[in-house]
């Protein structure tokens, strides 16, 4: 009887540890999917073009270890010069929640493109911050945003449309 309760007990405990090890499994997984969803939007969402050093020129052949650490070159136009924030820095500070609200009421100077931000969906949004704080911190800052009429210190694309030769 007391043989039979113990490996009755042990059966159980067995089983139980398998449980709990495939639950600690799967919570890992699932996180793993979300961090690989994160990865996928930013791609298909063009957040690289911009805010990773040469990835359109390079034809996003850029290592994922400098994606989105932001840009020194510049975005002239009637708004002044932008430059594309480093996201690693600019998520390190913030949790989730604040996340998901500051990209539902972004509004910056172009060409950011804050108004398709907001159409993410709020899952995608969180899937976003998990892929991008999954990535090694990187605290580089990016020039200052230089108003309109003065000279940029860095490199810039303007963007104005030019007219067609005479
Ligand atoms: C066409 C270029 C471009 C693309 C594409 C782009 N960004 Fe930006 N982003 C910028 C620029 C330039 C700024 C700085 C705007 C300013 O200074 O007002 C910026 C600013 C931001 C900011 C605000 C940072 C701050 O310090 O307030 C966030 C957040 C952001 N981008 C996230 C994203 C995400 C996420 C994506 C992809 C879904 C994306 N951006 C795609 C150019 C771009």
């Amino acid at each position: 009887m007391k043989k039979g309760f113990l490996v009755a007990a042990a059966i159980a405990f067995g089983l139980g540890g398998v449980a709990v090890r495939s639950v600690i499994a799967t919570g890992e997984s699932a996180q793993d999917a979300i961090i690989e969803r994160g990865r996928y939007l930013v791609r298909i969402g063009g957040c690289n073009d911009c805010h990773t050093p040469g990835y359109t020129v390079r034809n996003g052949q850029v290592p994922e270890t400098r994606w989105l650490v932001g840009d020194s070159l510049g975005y002239s136009g009637p708004w002044g010069t932008t430059y594309p924030a480093n996201l690693r820095r600019y998520l390190s500070t913030m949790d989730v929640d604040t996340w998901v609200e500051q990209a539902r009421t972004l509004e910056t100077r172009p060409p950011m493109p804050w108004f398709n931000l907001r159409a993410f969906s709020e899952a995608d949004l969180r899937a976003i911050y998990k892929y991008i704080r999954s990535l090694p911190s990187d605290d580089t800052p990016v020039p200052e945003y230089v108003p309109p009429g003065q000279r940029p210190q860095t490199p810039y694309l303007v963007m104005a449309p030019q007219s067609p030769e005479q």
